[in-house]
């Protein structure tokens, strides 16, 4: 286990100066994923992490801070080479902002650790648009994006403002929770991803999501869509499924309230195209599933189904776990923040998660893009909206208004 690596840390904004230091090879732990992008995923979270607790937390961010990077490169990395890469890089962006942003969404940094090295994130689908990859912690807590250089681009062009609305909301938000964004370098080739709380639940499954936009046009899920696990539908299937979010009046309200600042926010940043991500937990369906999957398990035990998920959980102290167990249904408010409970009318108990995603298009982008893929493929453009992120705004409100009465 002899290992011998070169590591440099560089940080413009940051006390910490540049430094080299040898890698000191690990006993136990190892960072084991079936893919080799998130071993290094999770052994950057684990530098960076580590890093940054011997920081000293200023007392306010600077200018700079927006701009600054951590940038860490590892060379033979040989003594975990079936599951490490033995070159790689890891860039975290703003790591000092992002610490801040995760403290003012109540995440203790060790927590975060743990639920994203503990064991490997896990390939999703479950939200978002298509295209994009998608991974959950082990815990579903943390969703993992991977995004493009240009999404990186803009949330460098936001990030100031965007800290400064979380400050003022006191976290009380329903827009994403960016909490780290990193770029992973590995042979050669660079993969920009970026950390946001899960909008679901960790524990309460979703049977069903809807995608809004507040747009009719072109708003239905595929063929090909409907035909997966847990589609994606959209606002006209919404309508036309007569689909309703049965909540109280206080509720409503509250959630209303932070809708309106959130996009009126949004709009000023010039972002638009963004959604609503519903998603719908039935109570009594999940504990039938429940049932029913415990009798399954004992069958399938010892069975592997290789599908990339790593090494499980080792550590005995579980600092995760929530202290009182939760009866179906329930939840943990502090963590399935997005979670609210359907109201005495309601059909069926059920529970619903309901957040913005997907705000990093910006109007002049999509201007740009939309008139040189407008020759390309839509023709005469008649699917590029006019609509300027304003109209974006107040027209999205306006859906989701109606889709709560
Ligand atoms: C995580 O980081 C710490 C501190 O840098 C290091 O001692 C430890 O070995 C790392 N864990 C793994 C599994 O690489
Ligand atoms: C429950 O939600 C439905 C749908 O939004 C609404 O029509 C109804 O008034 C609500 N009932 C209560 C008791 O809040």
């Amino acid at each position: 286990l002899a290992a011998k690596g070169t590591i440099v840390l560089l940080s413009i904004a940051s006390k910490t100066k540049t430094k080299k230091k040898h890698f000191v090879a690990q006993k136990v732990k190892l960072f084991r994923a079936s893919d080799p992008l998130l071993s290094v995923l999770m052994w950057g979270v684990n530098h960076s992490i580590n890093e940054l607790s011997h920081v000293q937390i200023p007392i306010m961010l600077m200018p700079d801070d927006f701009k600054a990077y951590s940038k860490i490169k590892v060379d033979n990395h040989l003594f975990n080479k079936e599951n490490m890469p033995s070159h790689f890089k890891f860039k975290e962006y703003c790591p000092l902002v992002f610490r801040n942003l995760r403290e003012r969404f109540s995440i203790d940094d060790q927590d975060f650790l743990n639920s994203l090295t503990r064991s490997s994130p896990m390939n999703s689908e479950a939200q978002g648009r298509s295209g994009a990859r998608f991974h959950t912690s082990f815990d579903k807590r943390y969703v993992i994006k991977t995004i493009s250089s240009e999404d990186v681009a803009e949330m460098h062009n936001i990030l100031k403002k965007y800290h400064q609305f979380i400050v003022e909301c006191h976290g009380n938000t329903l827009l994403p929770q960016f909490l780290g964004m990193y770029r992973l370098t590995v042979d050669g080739d660079e993969t920009y991803m970026i950390v946001t709380r899960n909008v679901f639940s960790h524990r309460l499954s979703v049977y069903k999501k809807y995608d809004l936009k507040g747009s009719t046009v072109a708003r239905e899920a595929s063929d090909k869509e409907k035909a997966k696990e847990l589609p994606t539908y959209k606002d006209n299937d919404f309508i036309n499924d007569g689909q309703k979010i049965y909540i109280d009046g206080e509720n409503k309200k509250m959630f209303l309230e932070k809708l309106r600042k959130d996009v009126e926010f949004l709009a000023q940043l010039k972002l638009m195209d963004y959604s609503l991500l519903v998603g719908i937990h039935d109570v009594e369906r999940a504990e039938q599933e429940e049932v029913e999957s415990e009798d399954n398990e004992a069958e399938e035990e010892g069975e592997s189904d290789g599908g990339g998920i790593g090494t499980p959980p080792d550590s005995p102290s579980n600092t995760l776990d929530s202290t009182k167990p939760l009866s179906p249904g329930e939840f943990d408010p502090a963590i399935d923040v997005y979670a609210i409970k359907s109201n005495d009318s309601a059909p069926r108990k059920e529970i619903y998660f309901m957040a913005i995603i997907d705000i990093l298009q910006h109007y002049d982008a999509k201007k740009k893009a939309a008139h040189a893929a407008k020759t390309v493929k839509h023709g005469a453009g008649a699917e590029i909206s006019t609509v300027n992120p304003e109209q974006y705004s107040k027209r999205f409100y306006d859906f989701i208004t109606t889709i709560l009465s």
